[in-house]
Formats: C-alpha cells, structure tokens, sequence
C-alpha cells in the first residue's frame, strides 16, 4: 500500500483540521512541525509571524519524527502570513525534505487569493507541488471546503498508487 505522510504546522488550528482530515482520509502518517521556540497567539506572536513573512524568515524547528524520503508521497500543509507561507514550514521545504519522492501542499487562508505563497512553495520545493492547492479558513470551519478535502485526498491517494 502506497505510503502517505501529512506534515503541517498551524497556529490557529485551521490547518491543523485540514491535515487531520487529510491524514483519517489517506491513512497517512501525521506530524505537527514543532517550532524551537514556539509561538502563541498573542499580539507578539502574530507580530513575529508578520516580520517573519516579509523578511522571509526561517524559524528554527524540532528534526521529524518520520522521515519524508520513506514515503510516496508527502503532503506538506501551511497558514498564509502576510501573504506568505509561515515560516516553520519554510525551513521545512528549504532544510528537511531532503529525497522526498513526490510533494504535495496546501494552504489555509483567510482571503481568497495564495499565488504568493504558491509561488514560494514551488520555489523551495524547485518545482510545482502536485497538487498544490488552498482552502479558506471559513470554509473548513463551516464544512464547506469539505468535498474539496476529498478531492485531494483522491488525488494524493492516486499520485501514490
Ligand atoms: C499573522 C497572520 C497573518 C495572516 N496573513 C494573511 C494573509 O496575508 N492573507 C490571508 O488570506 N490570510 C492571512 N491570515 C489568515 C490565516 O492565513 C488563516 O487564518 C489560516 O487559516 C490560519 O491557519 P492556522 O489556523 O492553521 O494557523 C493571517 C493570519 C495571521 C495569524
């Protein structure tokens, strides 16, 4: 059976919810990216994610529990920060993925536009994730971004096969 690893970082949980369903629909493996030094969601913690975009900063991170090179296929999940992708995930396309066969992403957003963040991701990854694709933040809190989910679920699952 092909092999699925879902690795995600979230702040506010929204991405998480994506990566969660992802993972129960593929039966991928999972894991959160974890910051050296995390942040909250505090005033500060949203300024530093903030300095963090437009600098395009990299934030150190905890090495992974799973390697990407074992898998099929590994599905990497982001917030959008001013208009970028957060800055854990950064370090992790840039430092960690080294021999992963096949990189698949996505983003959460408020807003309905990700082209930057996209831009980035395929920049680091060196080309276009496949699939590479976004959900608004109110749609996966209302449910509504579920069939969307399925799909790349379906397409993940058929990238692997
Ligand atoms: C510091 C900060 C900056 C953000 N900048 C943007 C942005 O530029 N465009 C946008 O559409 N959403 C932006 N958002 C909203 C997040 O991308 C959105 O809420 C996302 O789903 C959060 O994911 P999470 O709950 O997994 O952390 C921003 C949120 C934060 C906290």
């Amino acid at each position: 059976m092909a092999k699925v690893l879902v690795v995600y970082y979230s702040l506010g949980g929204t991405t998480k919810r994506v990566a969660s369903a992802l993972a129960k629909l593929t039966g991928a493996d999972i894991e959160v990216v974890q910051e050296v030094r995390p942040r909250y969601r505090t005033p500060w913690g949203y300024f530093r994610c903030i300095l963090d975009s437009l600098r395009k900063r990299h934030a150190p991170i905890e090495p992974l529990h799973h390697d990407p090179a074992a898998y099929d296929v590994v599905v990497v999940g982001t917030p959008v920060w001013a208009d970028h992708i957060s800055s854990p995930i950064r370090t992790l396309l840039a430092d960690r993925m080294a021999g992963a066969k096949r990189i698949a992403a996505f983003c959460t957003l408020m807003g309905p536009k990700a082209e930057i963040a996209f831009a980035e991701i395929t920049t680091l990854c060196g080309q276009p994730p496949n699939p590479l694709t976004s959900f608004r933040e109110k749609d996966v809190e209302s449910g509504s971004a579920s069939e969307a989910i399925h799909a790349l679920a379906r397409e993940v699952s058929e990238d692997a096969a």
